[in-house]
C-alpha cells in the first residue's frame, strides 16, 4: 500500500433512489476496508450544495488526495464533483466516479442483495482506479476572431454576414469568379418565386459593404494546417499564392447533381436534360416553346443507395409551372414515386394541377422507360393509381437527378482531417448533438456541404454554424479537456500506426518521431489499443487502471460475472437510459468506463478471460456516429479479427466475447443484451 494515497469514498443515498435498493451503510463499510481508502461516508444527497460543502471539508479534514464518488451518473453529473473537489484544492482529474444508481439500484431493484455486492465492486473498481489516478490538467487555446468561410453560395454568404454581425471577421474563399453559388444556375425560387439572381446581388450588396468580410474569387484552398486558435491557409488566387490565419472555418461548399449518363436516353439524345440543365435555360430564356415535356423525379434517388434528395419535388413542381408559364399549350407531365410537398407549399402545388399539370405516381419496380419512335421520344410509365400502362409522346424529358457534394470535398476533406459519407457529403459530428460542427473543434459546416437542402434550410444551417463558430470566438478561448494521448518515445518503435490511425491527425511525425498534438487529440484511446510496444498512454484512461478495474471485479466470484467495456457516449448513455426506465435485468455485469471503445484493447479482454471472467461485452455507438469519428468500426474490426482470434490461441472461447452497438437510448436493447448473454453463459 502506498502510503502517500489518502481516498475518500463518498456513497449517495440519492434520497431513496440508491438506498431503497442498495444498503448504503454496508457499501460505506464496506469501502472503509479498502486499500488506502482513509474516509468513507454516507451522504442522503450528495450533490446538494450543503453536502458538497460537507465534502470539501472531508477533503481539507482527511487531507484525501484521491476522490471516489459513488451515487448517479457520470454523464450529468461528474462536471459538478469535479468543480467541487476543484474547490477544495484538489486536482479534479483525482476523482473518479461511480455510478451505483444507474448500474445497481434502478435496474436490480428486486434483488437488493446482488445490488449491493454489486455496488461494492463498482466502489472497489472505483477505488483500484482512483489509486492510480495521475494529476491532469484542462488547457486552453486562444482563439481570436476570424473565421474562415469556403464557398460562397447561400451557406457561405449567410454564415459570413452572421459571423460579421458579430463584429468578427469573415473571409470568404469562393472558388468561381463571383459570389451565388448554386443559386446563379438557378432561375427562381420557390414557393416564393423569387428570382435567385435578385437574391444573390442583395446578399452579395451587403457582403461589398461590410468591412469585415473579405472575399476571395477565382481562389483555391491549397493547404490548411493547425487547429482551432492557430490555422494556417494557403489559398491560391487568380494564380497567385497568399497565406493567411484563421481561428475557425465554416465549410459551405455546395454541391452538384450527380450526371445521370446512359439513364432515360441521358448523354444519346439532347432532349434528355436534367433539372439544373432546364433552369439554365430557362434563365437565359433559351427555352423554344415544347408541345410534350416529362419530367422523370426520384432519378439516382430513393433506391438502395440513398434516400430522397429533399429538394427535387418542389423544384420539378415550380420548373414544370415556369414551363407552362412560357407557353400555356405545352402538356407537362410530371412521373413520381412519392410528393415531398409540405403543408406550406400545398398550395403550389394546387396552382400547378390548375395550371394542367398531370401527376403520374410510378413505383421503384416499374421503373418509366424511355425510347425514341421514328424521331420523337416516348415515355412508357406504368400508373400506379390508374393501374395502367400509359404512353406519353415527349419532345423535352427532364431528370431530377439526386446530388452529391462538390467536386473540391474530396481534397478538402484530407485538408481538414474530416470525413464525407459516400456521396462526398460532409459528415457532420453526430446527426442530432453535433449537426454543424465537425467532430474537430473549430471546424462546422452547413448547407449543401452536409445533404441536399433547400433555401430556407441552408440559411437556418448557416446561421446555426455561425453561432457555433462564434462562441469560442467570443468566448476568446477554447478549455480543452486534458484527456489525450501521451508517447512514451523510449518505449517508441516509430512504426507510424498511431500516425496513420489517429482519426483527428493529432499524432504527426516530428524529426521521424511521432508527437501528440494535443489541442487536436480527443483522447478516444484508438491509438494505445493498438500501439505494439504499450508505448501510449491516455491520461485518465491508462492500461493500469483499466487493468486494476478489471481485476479489482474478478478478484471474487469471477466466474458469475460479465466485464462490460463501455463507451461513455452511446453505450453508457443506453446503460443509464436502462436505468431510468427500471428495466430490470440479471447484476453480473461489471461495467468499466471508457472514451470510446476503440480504447478497448486485445489485452483487456484477455485478462478478464485470465482471471476467470464468464463473458466479455464491448459496447459502442451504434454505426456509423461514433462521437471519435471511427471509433466504433475500428472497435468492431479489432475484436472481430484480432482479439477473439488472439482468444482462441490461449484457449477461450471467442462466442464469450460479446460486442454491442447502441444508441444513447437503447436502454431496452442493453437490457436484453445482458439477458441474452447471462442466458448463453448459463449465469442464470
Ligand atoms: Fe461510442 Fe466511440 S464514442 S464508440
Amino acid at each position: 500500500m502506498n502510503n502517500d494515497i489518502r481516498v475518500g469514498v463518498f456513497v449517495c443515498d440519492c434520497g431513496t433512489n440508491i438506498a431503497r435498493t442498495v444498503n448504503v451503510p454496508q457499501v460505506v463499510e464496506y469501502a472503509k476496508g479498502l486499500k488506502n481508502v482513509i474516509f468513507a461516508e454516507e451522504g442522503k444527497w450528495s450533490c446538494s450544495v450543503d453536502y458538497l460543502a460537507k465534502l470539501q471539508e472531508a477533503i481539507k479534514e482527511h487531507n484525501l488526495n484521491r476522490v471516489v464518488i459513488a451515487s448517479c451518473t457520470p454523464r450529468t453529473h461528474e462536471p459538478l464533483f469535479k468543480k467541487t473537489v476543484k474547490e477544495a484544492g484538489l486536482n479534479p482529474y483525482l476523482l473518479e466516479f461511480v455510478s451505483i444508481r444507474e448500474q445497481a439500484s434502478w435496474v436490480h431493484m428486486d434483488d437488493p442483495v446482488r445490488a449491493t455486492e454489486k455496488a461494492k465492486d463498482l466502489v472497489k473498481m472505483g477505488v483500484a482506479k482512483a489509486i492510480l489516478l495521475e494529476l491532469g490538467e484542462d488547457f486552453r487555446l486562444p482563439v481570436k476572431q476570424d473565421c474562415l468561410i469556403i464557398g460562397g453560395g447561400m451557406a457561405g454568404m449567410t454564415a459570413a454576414l452572421n459571423i460579421a454581425a458579430q463584429g468578427f471577421k469573415a473571409i470568404i474563399v469562393e472558388k468561381q469568379p463571383q459570389l451565388g453559388g448554386l443559386l446563379n444556375k438557378l432561375d427562381r425560387i420557390a414557393p416564393e418565386e423569387v428570382s435567385a439572381d435578385a437574391m444573390v446581388k442583395a446578399k452579395a450588396e451587403l457582403i461589398a459593404q461590410n468591412e469585415n468580410i473579405k472575399v476571395y474569387t477565382n481562389t483555391e484552398i491549397e493547404d490548411i494546417q493547425g487547429y482551432i486558435g492557430n490555422y494556417k491557409v494557403r489559398v491560391k488566387t487568380n494564380g497567385k499564392s497568399e497565406e493567411f490565419d484563421a481561428s475557425t472555418i465554416i465549410a459551405a461548399t455546395g454541391m452538384k447533381e450527380i450526371e445521370p449518363v446512359g439513364q432515360y436516353g441521358y448523354g444519346d439524345d439532347s432532349r434528355v436534360i436534367t433539372q439544373l440543365q432546364l433552369e439554365g435555360l430557362l434563365k437565359s430564356n433559351g427555352l423554344e416553346a415544347k408541345r410534350d415535356v416529362v419530367i422523370i423525379n426520384c432519378v439516382n434517388s430513393k433506391n438502395e443507395e440513398r434516400g430522397c434528395c429533399n429538394i427535387g419535388c418542389l423544384a420539378s413542381v415550380k420548373n414544370a409551372m415556369a414551363l407552362k408559364t412560357i407557353n400555356k399549350g405545352t402538356r407537362v407531365h410530371i412521373l413520381y414515386r412519392d410528393l415531398s410537398i409540405v403543408k406550406d407549399e400545398l398550395s403550389y402545388l394546387k396552382d400547378a394541377r390548375n395550371m394542367g399539370i398531370k401527376f403520374i405516381r410510378y413505383t421503384e419496380e416499374r421503373q418509366p422507360e424511355v425510347s425514341r419512335e421514328d424521331s420523337h421520344l416516348m415515355v412508357r410509365v406504368y400508373d400506379l393509381l390508374l393501374g395502367r400502362e400509359l404512353k406519353i409522346p415527349a419532345d423535352l424529358i427532364v431528370l431530377t437527378t439526386a446530388f452529391e457534394g462538390d467536386s473540391t470535398v474530396d481534397q478538402l476533406k484530407g485538408q481538414l482531417k474530416v470525413s464525407t459519407n459516400p456521396d462526398g457529403f460532409f459528415q457532420e459530428a453526430h446527426v442530432k448533438l453535433g449537426p454543424s460542427d465537425f467532430p474537430s473543434d473549430g471546424l462546422y459546416l452547413c448547407g449543401c456541404a452536409r445533404s441536399p437542402k433547400n433555401l430556407k434550410d441552408t440559411c437556418e444551417e448557416s446561421m446555426a454554424a455561425a453561432m457555433r463558430a462564434s462562441i469560442p470566438m467570443k468566448v476568446g478561448y477554447l478549455e480543452a479537456e486534458g484527456i489525450v494521448a501521451d508517447i512514451d518515445l523510449d518505449a517508441c518503435n516509430d512504426c507510424g500506426i498511431c500516425v496513420k490511425n489517429c482519426p483527428y491527425g493529432a499524432i504527426q511525425l516530428v524529426d521521424d518521431r511521432p508527437n501528440v498534438l494535443k489541442a487536436l487529440c480527443k483522447g478516444c484511446g484508438l491509438c494505445a489499443a493498438d500501439c505494439t510496444k504499450d508505448a501510449i498512454t491516455i491520461v485518465h484512461y491508462s492500461d493500469e487502471q483499466i487493468l486494476a478495474q478489471v481485476e479489482a471485479a474478478l478478484e471474487e466470484k469471477a466466474q458469475e460475472k460479465i466485464i462490460a467495456f463501455c463507451c461513455h457516449w452511446c453505450a453508457l448513455g443506453a446503460v443509464d437510459m436502462a436505468g431510468v426506465s427500471r428495466l430490470q435485468y440479471p447484476p453480473n455485469v461489471r461495467i468499466i468506463r471508457v472514451m470510446c471503445s476503440a480504447r478497448v484493447a486485445t489485452k483487456f479482454v484477455l485478462r478478464a478471460f485470465e482471471l476467470g471472467a464468464a463473458g466479455v461485452l464491448v459496447a459502442g455507438c451504434e454505426f456509423p456516429t461514433c462521437h471519435y469519428i471511427v471509433g466504433n468500426y475500428k472497435a468492431e474490426k479489432r475484436m472481430e479479427r484480432v482479439t477473439k482470434k488472439r482468444l482462441a490461441q490461449k484457449g477461450y472461447d471467442p462466442s464469450k466475447l460479446w460486442t454491442a452497438w447502441l444508441s444513447a437510448t437503447d436502454g431496452p436493447k442493453f437490457a436484453a443484451t445482458m439477458r441474452a448473454m447471462t442466458k448463453q453463459l448459463n449465469l442464470e
